[in-house]
């Protein structure tokens, strides 16, 4: 094995339902799409390149749903890395796509449990190990799509369930339903709206997963607020971003995305890096 396999482990580890434990430092699989996440990507060989690269760097937790692409993420990912050895996927269901960028949601059961079966036979499994509510849709009586996952667990389609942008109110709903295992909600340096959910997953032990943990690109930018932090480690301001939301929470499974194998690299890298504590609360701070 190479030594970069253990690379990822240096995040630390999360339990998943108390159960399947990764390294906290995960992958979001949307920006191995085409443009607008939609299709096929530019360079599909650069999205298969970083796909395999995931298990040399030791990331064991990936992030995908029905709607990438859609379901070009999930097609990837199983020609990449099927059958997944020691590997999470986690995928997503309940969104609609109408072309580039165009996102809708339709959370009526018999679609939820479609989107489950359907991502089953794409991925080639015969159990989603996590499987996450993409949206509570407004239109649809919430306790409805909870219902729909409760029977996709019982019906042993789905392992463990989560949600995504939701409130502590919306969580707590859920639990009465089915045991919520994971909870993503966007969440970076500069956008903090959703502290009163991360603490709520901390006290209930639930992972807290903060899509956009890099902003899209800008909080990788040079010249940012990061910037001083960075030269000073001589880390890139990306690996700080990252470095800066894992010790945030020992709940934190950042999931940062790229199509591109040597921002992988280098996002990957930011397990690597200890913040001080006068460092950490210099980006906080700054992020405010
Ligand atoms: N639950 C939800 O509703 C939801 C919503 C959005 C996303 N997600 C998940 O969360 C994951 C992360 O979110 P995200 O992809 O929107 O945002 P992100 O991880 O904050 O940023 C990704 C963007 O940053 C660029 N980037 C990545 N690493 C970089 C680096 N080292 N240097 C410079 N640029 C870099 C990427 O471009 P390149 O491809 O050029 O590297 C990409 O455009 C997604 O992949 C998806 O799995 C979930």
């Amino acid at each position: 094995m190479p030594r970069s396999a253990t690379l990822a482990a240096r995040s630390g580890q999360f339990k998943i339902g108390g159960e399947i434990e990764v390294n906290r430092l995960g992958f979001g699989a949307m920006r191995i799409t085409g443009r607008g996440i939609w299709g096929q990507p530019d360079d599909k060989a650069e999205a298969l390149r970083v796909l395999k690269r995931l298990p040399e760097l030791g990331v064991n937790f990936i992030d995908t749903a029905e709607s990438y692409g859609p379901r070009v993420s999930e097609e990837l990912i199983r020609e990449a890395l099927y059958p997944y050895d020691g590997l999470l996927i986690a995928t997503k269901g309940g969104l609609t796509r109408g072309g580039p960028d165009v996102w809708g949601q339709d959370g009526r059961p018999e679609k939820l449990i479609a989107d489950a079966k359907g991502s089953l036979k794409r991925l080639g499994v015969e159990q989603h190990k996590l499987w996450q509510l993409h949206r509570i849709d407004s239109k649809v009586p919430a306790n409805e799509q909870f219902d729909a996952v409760k029977s996709l667990i019982d019906q042993g389609v789905i392992r463990h369930a989560g949600l995504s942008e939701v409130s502590v109110v919306q969580i707590e709903a859920a639990s009465k339903v089915f045991p919520v295992a994971t909870v993503q909600n966007l969440y970076n340096l500069a956008s903090r709206q959703s502290e009163d959910v991360l603490t709520y997953c901390e006290a209930n032990n639930i992972a807290f997963i903060p899509w956009y943990p890099l902003a899209a690109g800008d909080l990788a930018k040079s010249g940012g607020v990061l910037d001083t932090i960075a030269k000073a480690k001589g880390a890139a301001p990306s690996q700080i971003a990252l470095a800066w939301v894992l010790k945030r929470s020992p709940v934190m499974l950042p999931i940062p995305g790229t199509g591109k194998v040597k921002h992988l690299e280098e996002n990957t890298g930011a397990a690597a890096i200890e913040l001080s504590d006068e460092e950490f609360a210099a980006l906080e701070k700054a992020g405010r």
